[in-house]
């Protein structure tokens, strides 16, 4: 099966079992490709990505954004062993000369929650590209590609939370067709 979808200058090609496979993306001014992760150079790129959106967000907010020891082969060995489950969706954008990771996102499918009062639906967890490969739109094949996945599973929707102090995400995914919908509070209680 092949799936196609345009969207200034951008093509995303799905190859194969959709819930699966992602072929190669080009955009102008610079040559990446995405694809599911799959190999250990894969999770190990996007593991050591992880580890730094963990690092941003602790610097956001370090009550509210945990940080712990080991980050970059934890979260290697998290992303790495999750792959395998029914519904996830690990993808990497990788930079076609040297197959660098400079990029990557993660979401799965999740059934009905009372307490978010949210039916069945993909979540998207992560999203990170790195600092330099930043507006190239790397981000923005990362996530076209990822909302085709969640389709192609047959998600109705696709939710996320992303910090309230981060425009730069927000203005991402806005443009990528998300509203807001939750508003997350934390109150300190030891302080
Ligand atoms: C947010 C992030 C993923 C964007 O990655 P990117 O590859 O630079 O994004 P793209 O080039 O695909 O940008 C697509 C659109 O998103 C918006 N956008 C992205 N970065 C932006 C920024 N720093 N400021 C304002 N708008 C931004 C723009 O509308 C942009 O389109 P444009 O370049 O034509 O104006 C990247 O900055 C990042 O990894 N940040 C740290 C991790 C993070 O915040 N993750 C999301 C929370 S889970």
């Amino acid at each position: 099966m092949t799936l196609a979808c345009r969207d200034e200058g951008i093509s995303v090609r799905v190859q194969g079992d959709p819930s699966r496979a992602a072929g190669p993306v080009h955009s102008e001014g610079m040559d990446f490709e995405i694809a599911a992760a799959t190999t250990d150079e894969d999770f190990a790129g996007a593991g050591a990505l992880g580890a730094r959106l963990v690092r941003f967000h602790h610097s956001l907010d370090a009550a509210r954004f945990f940080l712990v020891e080991g980050l970059e082969e934890g979260y290697k060995r998290f992303l790495a062993s999750h792959a395998k489950s029914e519904g996830v969706v690990i993808l990497v954008a990788r930079n076609k000369i040297d197959q660098q990771v400079i990029g990557y996102a993660y979401g799965q499918l999740e059934p009905r929650n009372w307490n978010e009062l949210l039916d069945a639906c993909g979540k998207l967890h992560d999203i990170y590209v790195d600092d330099s490969s930043r507006r190239s739109g790397v981000a923005q094949a990362l996530l076209e590609a990822l909302l085709n996945r969640m389709r192609a599973l047959g998600a109705p929707r696709v939710v996320l939370l992303t910090a309230f102090a981060n425009g730069p995400a927000q203005k991402l995914f806005t443009r990528a067709g998300f509203r807001k919908t939750m508003l997350e509070m934390t109150c300190e209680l030891n302080q």
